[in-house]
């Protein structure tokens, strides 16, 4: 491995710790990039880190391995979705980002909207679809475009933006082979805005301007076309409201450490919220380490941040 240097300060401090990457789901790739970035700068900073990739060995290995902390960077099912944080319960290892509950619930899109939505915070109205479904019906309430995707995939896999009515029974059997929950939401034209959270402080706003408006897998992490604002560019009173409404979303979902909604906002200023990540993605140039360092803190410094916040219960 490297030749990195373990500072004894932070191996009293932070122990031995496990920076999780890889995992099975189909975020892999991405996680991998990730928990390599997270790696790097903990080990950089004199941190006694490893990487360990769920997929190739058991968890329960950790402690018998000594690990005294674990650093989830994995992305999606099998890492996000708080079945790893009930296995770190379990085995009494502190973990970063939200419990076992939050984790849950925030990698459903629908039970996460259902939640916003008793709690008064604008989200897009939805319905979920199946092969039963009443294609019409669904046009006729949520009105074109619909923008259709699966209820527990990340990266805007399986997503399709209907523009035509016949084109919504395809849609949904796209997003069914990813998974067996669909939703379909009405679609909402507007500035596309990404809003991070570390403890208990909303970061600034990340505004995304991707080729045709279309954040989609190739403009997520191949292009180099889409375009990351931060600062945002909205009025400071605006942002704080939105920053307001982002730490309320996370409160309702019993969010902690760090995380990051993802929002848009139409023209005249309306604010939807669309989903929680509760391990957003790590690497050098995402969204989180952007918007941390445009509040003066550089990738090592966040990372010592989120591994400071590691916890059990
Ligand atoms: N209701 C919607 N209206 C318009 N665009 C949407 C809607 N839902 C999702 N999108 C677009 O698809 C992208 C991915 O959707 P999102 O809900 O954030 O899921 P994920 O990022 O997990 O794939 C969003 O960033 C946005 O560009
Ligand atoms: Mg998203």
């Amino acid at each position: 491995m490297d030749k990195a240097v373990v500072d004894p300060a932070m191996r009293a401090k932070f122990g031995k710790v496990a920076v999780l990457l890889g995992g099975t789901s189909a975020e892999r790739d991405v996680s991998l990039m990730s928990g390599g970035a997270v790696l790097e700068a903990l080990r950089a900073a004199g941190v006694d880190a490893h990487g360990f990739d769920p997929a190739e060995f058991d968890l329960h290995i950790l402690k018998e391995q000594g690990y005294d902390r674990a650093f989830i960077a994995l992305h999606g099912r099998g890492g996000e979705d708080g079945t790893v944080q009930g296995m770190l319960e379990l085995l009494k290892i502190p973990y970063t980002g939200s419990g076992v509950m939050a984790s849950a619930l925030a990698m459903d899109k629908w039970r996460t909207k259902m939640v916003w939505a008793a709690c008064g915070l604008p989200t897009p109205r939805y319905a979920i679809l199946n092969a039963d479904t009443d294609w019409d019906a669904v046009v006729a309430d949520l009105g074109l475009p619909i923008f259709v995707k699966p209820v527990h995939e990340g990266s805007s896999m399986g997503a399709t933006k209907v523009t035509e009515p016949a084109q919504l029974k395809a849609a949904w059997e796209l997003a069914a082979r990813f998974d067996d929950l669909v939703i379909a939401e009405e679609f909402i034209s507007g500035a596309e805005l990404t809003a991070p959270f570390l403890h208990d402080r909303a970061l600034p706003l990340i505004r995304i301007e991707a080729p045709g408006g279309n954040y989609d897998y190739q403009n997520k992490y191949f292009t180099d076309d889409t375009r990351y604002l931060c600062p945002c560019g909205l009025p400071a009173a605006q942002e704080q409201a939105l920053q307001a409404l982002i730490m309320q979303s996370a409160r309702v979902l019993g969010c902690r450490g760090w995380g990051r909604a993802d929002l848009i906002l139409t023209e005249d200023g309306r604010p939807y919220l669309l989903e929680m990540n509760t391990s957003p993605g790590m690497t050098g140039h995402s969204l989180v380490p952007m918007a941390a360092r445009v509040a003066g803190m550089d990738f090592t410094q966040l990372c010592l941040a989120i591994l400071e916040d590691a916890r059990l219960g």
